[in-house]
């Protein structure tokens, strides 16, 4: 039985994270700003107030675990506003960036103190922040963060290489969940039982790469 972290599972991706892993039996520790009924629902360990943009929140999160240790921890939570030629708002850009980027390099820099040797983070990326494979442009401040999370998330792995702790940048699918207004192709629950897949078999000697969760590497 494995504790596992995961932000962002009040809903969508974040909340089908959290079933898989109860109904397997693991110990799911959801860092959420605010709970919802069917987190609730679920009877696991909630904390609420985890805004992942704030540092003395995610900080008070952390000493509020004690002394267990995180076996896996799914940086989760993001935002999507949509920039384009017509409407570069830098605002909005920045608030990605603190979500997007920054809030995943904060609790994973803050709760890599709680982790073993063997223990694994996975950051939800998204395949919008690969250069190579941007053919669409727009969306600015989401590509944006993106693709920065992933170079926080690179730099990470090989800080955290040493301790044997591995990690991972995963792209989820197009998700039907609020971010793209239920749009997407892919069921919440197909995406998260893929991305859960991947974090049980990629290992360290992998640590420091980018896949979809449908089980390929995916082009920075
Ligand atoms: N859906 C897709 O097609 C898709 C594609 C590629 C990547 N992704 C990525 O997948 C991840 C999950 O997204 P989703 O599709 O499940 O979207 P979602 O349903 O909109 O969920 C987003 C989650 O992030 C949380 N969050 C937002 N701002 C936060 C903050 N400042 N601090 C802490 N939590 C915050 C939200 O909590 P609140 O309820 O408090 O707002 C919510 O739990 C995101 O990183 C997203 O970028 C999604």
């Amino acid at each position: 039985m494995a504790n596992i972290v995961i932000t962002g599972a009040n809903r969508g991706i974040g909340l089908e994270l959290a079933k898989i892993y109860k109904e397997r039996g693991d110990t799911v520790i959801a860092a959420v700003r605010k709970s919802s009924d069917a987190l609730d629902a679920l009877e696991v360990d909630v904390h609420s107030d985890v805004d992942v943009t704030d540092g003395d929140k995610v900080l008070k999160f952390k000493r509020d675990l004690g002394d267990i240790t995180v076996d896996t921890l799914i940086n989760n939570s993001g935002i999507l506003t949509s920039e384009d030629m017509l409407d570069m708002d830098y605002d909005r850009m920045r608030r990605q960036f603190e979500v997007n980027t920054l809030g995943p390099l904060r609790v994973t820099h803050l709760l890599s103190q709680l982790m073993a040797r063997g223990s694994k983070v996975g950051i939800i990326s998204s395949r919008v922040g690969s250069m190579t494979d941007n053919g669409g442009g727009g969306n600015y401040g989401y590509r944006i963060s993106k693709a920065a999370v992933n170079m926080a998330g690179k730099n990470l792995s090989i800080d955290l290489e040493p301790r044997g702790i591995a990690l991972f940048l995963l792209h989820p699918g197009y998700v039907a969940t609020e971010m793209v207004n239920f749009a997407g192709p892919t069921p919440p629950e197909v995406s998260a039982k893929g991305l859960i897949e991947r974090m049980d078999t990629l290992t360290i000697e992998q640590t420091g790469s980018f896949w979809h969760a449908e089980g390929y590497e995916l082009p920075w």
